[in-house]
């Protein structure tokens, strides 16, 4: 292992050329004028990987954007990891407020800036290294690694459950490796055990054939922005509770350890608070900030569209009115009953005055894993000594749907052990990467592969 590490040790410079020249391709997923450059990337990534050492790599279509194969299959009796990572990436706007191009990876202080430093392209990169290390110095793997990259997170991975169940038996393997999480804060490398699910949906309202003088017929429609505005209203109540019935039928409780366990993690509020810029925290009584971002489910607002936006004033009633609306899910909740109770209610508290369409979007499933697993504490191992430091044991808010696919079509758990950090701005401007996470990152993913190897199937 040692001469894996100095291997790592002593190419970091080049690393850092050779990221920047995957964060040049603006891969966003979302944008249909960027299909070309998605494409690109997928192929950038599939000449790394054969140049790494990688075997059958190839590009498998889809009918959205390709996923990436590449396995590595010499270590026959030995687990089999299966990774995954996305190549994807959000879209860039408000570009305006980046302050280096973000495709034009810059380093300032330590920090990598560019879009997809952190999600997931760098991540996936860190383990391209770890991969290339052992490979360049021992002409092997201690392993089999089958690796899958996806193009398709940022948008929900439409057609990712159909590709894991289309090709079962090519990826079967012993446990999945993800690095597309991140660290508790800086200076705590951590493994993630829970993510929430999501139901997006989209809501529709169409008052009149057109937009109407607000003084001519003031008084006698409904006006669509209004009544979207009291259905977006009646979705909580005063404590922050989803009013849905049903909606929290199948919501596991909190275990009492854990929530001790997370009082007694290193989370300050009132920085929390004041690095967000936010007057006040709010959410659902009777939990605290942690138990609501990580083990309670949510309904937010993600966008409004709606009559007269522009600069100065217009009397208008508007034809239509539009909401983006997603619930986060915490275990067991189910995304199809949950986007049926969704729309039900909608229908209910929606009144007869205006026209009313609910389009379900993507969606995912929660998923959560004990951690007494044997992959789960090889990795501790593994941060230990990449780091330094004894890793924590964390949930995450956000959502990577594939995961629970893999536990019920593979039958296979996932170890995530990702180290973006909080604050790193991912899926916003100036996002970027802690270039000594990565450096770490590298090491922990080879050393990962080594423990791995020693865990008995
Ligand atoms: N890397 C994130 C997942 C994530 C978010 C991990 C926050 C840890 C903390 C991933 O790329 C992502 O953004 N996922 C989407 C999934 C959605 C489009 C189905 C998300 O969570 O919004
Ligand atoms: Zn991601």
């Amino acid at each position: 292992m040692n001469n894996v590490i100095d291997f790592i040790n002593t190419r970091r410079d080049r690393y850092l050329d050779e990221l920047k020249a995957l964060l040049a391709i603006p891969s966003i997923s979302a944008l249909p004028e960027h299909k070309g450059d998605v494409l690109r990337c997928a192929e950038w990534c599939a000449n790394e990987m054969r140049r790494i050492g990688l075997e059958n790599v190839r590009l498998f279509e889809t009918p959205g954007h390709p996923v990436v194969y590449g396995d590595w299959l010499g270590a026959p009796g030995a687990p089999t990891i299966l990774f995954y990572g996305h190549y994807d990436v959000q879209p860039v706007d408000p570009v305006d407020l980046w302050e280096s191009p973000p495709f034009e990876a810059t380093v300032r202080d330590g920090e990598l800036y560019a879009r997809g430093a952190a999600d997931d392209k760098g991540q996936v990169f860190m383990h391209f290294k770890a991969i290339e290390a052992h490979m360049k110095q021992n002409g092997r793997l201690p392993v089999n690694m089958k690796l899958i990259l996806e193009g398709e997170e940022e948008v929900g991975s439409a057609n990712l459950d159909a590709f894991v169940r289309d090709h079962q038996s090519e990826l079967a393997a012993d446990v999945v490796v993800i690095s597309d999480t991140g660290m508790f804060e800086r200076g705590v490398p951590s493994i993630t055990y829970g993510l929430r699910g999501l139901v997006y949906a989209q809501i529709d309202l169409r008052g009149t054939k057109s937009d109407l003088h607000s003084g001519s017929f003031g008084g006698a429609v409904a006006n669509p922005a209004y009544v979207l505005a009291q259905i977006l209203t009646q979705m909580k109540d005063r404590g922050g509770r989803i009013k849905i019935p049903g909606f929290y039928d199948d919501v596991r409780a909190l275990r009492e350890e854990e929530r001790e366990a997370w009082k007694r993690l290193p989370f300050n509020e009132k920085k929390y608070k004041k690095d967000l810029g936010a007057p006040k925290l709010v959410g659902e009584t009777g939990y605290s900030t942690l138990e609501r971002t990580w083990a309670r489910p949510t309904f937010e607002v993600n966008g409004l569209l709606s009559g007269f936006t522009g600069e100065g004033s217009k009397t208008v009633i508007p034809a239509v009115a539009m909401a983006k609306v997603s619930m986060r899910l915490v275990p067991d909740q189910d995304p199809d009953t949950i986007a049926k109770l969704f729309e039900e209610y909608v229908k209910k508290v929606a009144p007869r005055s205006v026209e009313l369409k609910v389009t379900r979007m993507h969606g995912g499933k929660p998923w959560m894993t004990d951690f007494d697993n044997p992959y789960v504490q090889a990795a501790g191992r593994a941060i230990r000594t990449g780091f330094g430091q004894e890793p924590l044991f964390i949930r995450e808010g956000g959502s990577i749907p594939v995961v629970a696919t893999f536990q019920e079509i593979l039958g296979l758990p996932s170890v995530l052990f990702g180290i973006g950090l909080p604050d790193e701005n991912a899926h916003a401007p100036n996002e970027h990467l802690d270039l000594s996470n990565f450096y770490n990152g590298v090491l922990a993913s080879a050393v990962l592969y080594q423990e791995i190897a020693g865990v008995t199937k």
